[in-house]
């Protein structure tokens, strides 16, 4: 039986009412400075000053080997001219606190913008970055995330990759019925460190739920199967619609969400079935 919270108040505040050591994920996708959107927009000063409070409360309400991933993706100031704030964000990090492992999200269904234009010349932007923060030995199960194929041509991908593994220009041969008999026992190869998924709008993958910035499920899932043990807690402070708490629920962890935006919370309470003005549900 897992329980949802979710509380309508400021990050900030809410945070300093939950208990210490109790949480074992957090997973949020925070706001973005100098980006508007319909609740606000957040110079990158003001966007420090909430994340520095969000960190310390943070790492006060984690148990020892929990961890904290905030998903963030850089922006520009201007074409071909990238802001600093997210790169000095993960700098501040490995000081401050640890960074476990560097880990982005690719949206491969991202269209090309404006940035990627023939006469600029950039890049589709379509990588966010998965700021994994924790101590170096916290909690992870790499067995519950493991790079499976689930249909034929995936398989055939894998067997290619495998292949051309072999008698590699490094010299490390790698013998492809090794490869392979270690992911049939397995059930699954390691994953990499880039998790491939799509936010497309509207195939049943995507979070948003009618937000303009919501997080896909299965990014939700893959992150709360590796980082939070079967009946942990997870938490999100920035929960929007409140998918951090809707796959938690489907994957019988506890979940508590804050949100300061009063319609997002209505919406979250009906979509995750906690009563309106009630403050948890247990299943
Ligand atoms: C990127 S959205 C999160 C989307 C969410 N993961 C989902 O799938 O619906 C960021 C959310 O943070 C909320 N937010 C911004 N500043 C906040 C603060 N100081 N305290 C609480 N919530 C805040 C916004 O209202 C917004 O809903």
């Amino acid at each position: 039986m897992s329980v949802l919270t979710i509380i309508e108040a400021d990050a900030r505040d809410a945070l300093q009412r939950i208990e210490a050591a109790s949480v074992d994920l957090i997973l949020a996708d925070p706001p973005y400075p100098e980006i508007d959107r319909p609740y606000g927009r957040l110079s990158v000063a003001e966007w420090w000053d909430l994340m520095l409070a969000v960190c310390a409360e943070s790492k006060r309400v984690l148990r020892p080997h929990g961890s904290a991933v905030f998903i963030l993706q850089p922006n520009a100031e201007k074409i071909g001219q990238m802001r600093g704030w997210l790169f000095e964000f993960q700098a501040w990090a490995c000081r401050e606190w640890n960074i476990v492992q560097d880990v982005y999200w690719w949206n491969y269904t991202t269209l090309p913008s404006a940035f990627a234009m023939p006469q600029h010349g950039l890049l589709r932007t379509s990588v966010k970055h998965c700021v994994w923060l924790g101590a170096p030995d916290c909690y992870r199960n790499q067995d519950a995330v493991l790079w499976t194929e689930s249909d034929r041509a995936k398989a055939e991908r894998l067997a290619n990759r495998a292949n051309r593994r072999v008698g590699s220009p490094s010299g490390q041969g790698v013998n492809k019925h090794t490869v392979s008999n270690a992911a049939l026992r397995r059930g699954g190869v390691t994953p990499f460190n880039l998790i491939p998924t799509s936010n497309g709008a509207g195939n049943g993958e995507s979070g948003s739920y009618g937000h303009g910035a919501g997080t896909p499920k299965a990014l939700c899932e893959w992150w709360i199967k590796y980082l939070c043990p079967v009946g942990g807690t997870v938490l999100d402070m920035f929960a929007g619609l409140g998918t951090v708490g809707y796959v938690a629920q489907q994957l019988e962890r506890n979940a508590i969400l804050i949100e300061r935006d009063a319609r997002a919370v209505k919406l979250s309470r009906e979509r995750c079935g906690v009563p309106s003005g009630g403050r948890s549900s247990a299943r």
